[in-house]
């Protein structure tokens, strides 16, 4: 199959060819979807005779499958649940999980749910719909929490800039949408300058990852997924930017035993737990330069993939990127993670 056969209208998955073919889908095999989105991997992975269970933390998302279940009977499980949460929706073990992180186009392009700074709309960015938004995070956290969060979630070195520029704003008047937002972190950057991207790209993608606690997610994600892969199973994680990847680059190579390698002079000296993966290619997987031409969303993909050994689960990941201070307040102000600290 091409990536853009048998796609739903509105998301072109990204890489699903090759994140589909490393989860070796048969009939028979029981497989988890963790970010369903639009429906295109776990179509595929139907489509193999797989037995699917496919999560998404956003009702409408999940309301998209209802075609794709009456289709499949007995085959497709639907699961309204952030991924962080699977083990505790799951029984048994499984032979693949597959992360196909980020929003969908189904998102980003619905103006309302407030992704994008292309179009006016409220400042919200919640995925699962519920809980603080964006606009929340503009209006309550401190001057120095905003500008951690945009630093270290958007790596905006202009961040301090930023977070100043929005707390006089705020101070006068409310910074409730998308516009209002992207043109306040464009004045403070003064302006575009013939910059490829909007200037107010890396500040959007930092509230995003903070709203929807992006990074905590994927830490107990992949422990969950751990914890419920049988030996021989399989996952396959595409990502989408460096913060996802270094995450899963840096869990799988501690949990593949690699950290612990010799140099040239000493041979390798095991000291942690049995490995509980087996990397598949040490190199990421990037979208063909047809696919990324077809897709500019594809753009920025990686796919790393990894096999399950028979050793025990190590358990919770820890993946903190924001200082202490910082996340204790937004847990306090807006019930939010703030950090990428597993706690499965
Ligand atoms: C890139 S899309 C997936 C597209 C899908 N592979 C397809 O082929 O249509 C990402 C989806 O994952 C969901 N998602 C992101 N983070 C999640 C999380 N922590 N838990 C559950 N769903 C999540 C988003 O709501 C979105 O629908």
């Amino acid at each position: 199959m091409t990536a853009a056969e048998n796609a739903p209208p509105g998301h072109v998955p990204v890489l699903r060819d090759e994140a589909v073919a490393a989860l070796a889908p048969r009939p028979g095999a029981r497989l988890v979807d963790a970010t369903f989105g639009g429906g295109g991997y776990t179509a595929a992975l139907l489509a193999a005779g797989a037995t699917v269970i496919a999560l998404d933390r956003d009702p409408d998302a999940i309301a998209r499958g209802a075609a794709l279940l009456a289709a499949h009977p007995g085959r497709l499980t639907l699961i309204e649940t952030p991924f962080g949460d699977m083990d505790a929706h799951i029984d048994g073990v499984v032979d693949g999980v597959v992360f196909d992180l980020g929003v969908s186009s189904f998102q980003l392009d619905e103006a309302e749910r407030g992704f994008s700074f292309r179009a006016d709309a409220p400042l919200d960015m919640r995925m699962a719909r519920s809980g603080a938004s964006a606009a929340d995070a503009v209006a309550l956290l401190p001057e120095s929490a905003l500008a951690d969060v945009i630093y270290h979630y958007g790596d905006e070195p202009a961040a301090r800039r930023i977070a100043r520029v929005i707390a006089m704003t705020r101070a006068q008047t409310p910074i409730a949408t998308t516009s209002a937002l992207a043109d306040l972190v464009e004045t403070a950057l003064g302006g575009r300058r013939g910059a490829k991207i909007h200037p107010a790209t890396k500040t959007f993608q930092a509230l995003r990852i903070l709203v929807n606690d992006e990074l905590g997610e994927l830490a107990r994600g992949l422990a969950a997924a751990e914890a419920l892969l049988a030996p021989g199973g399989r996952l396959a994680v595409v990502s989408f930017h460096s913060l996802e990847d270094r995450l899963v680059k840096t869990f799988l190579t501690a949990r593949a035993g690699a950290e612990a390698a010799g140099s040239r002079h000493v041979p390798p000296v095991r000291t942690g737990p049995a490995p509980s993966f087996e990397i598949a290619a040490r190199k990421a997987v990037a979208p063909r330069d047809a696919e990324i031409a077809a897709n500019p969303r594809a753009r920025s993909a990686k796919l790393r993939v990894a096999v399950r050994t028979a050793a025990p689960a190590w358990g919770p990941l820890d993946a903190d990127l924001l200082p202490d201070e910082t996340r204790r307040v937004c847990a306090r102000l807006l019930g939010l993670g703030g950090s990428g600290e597993a706690s499965a």
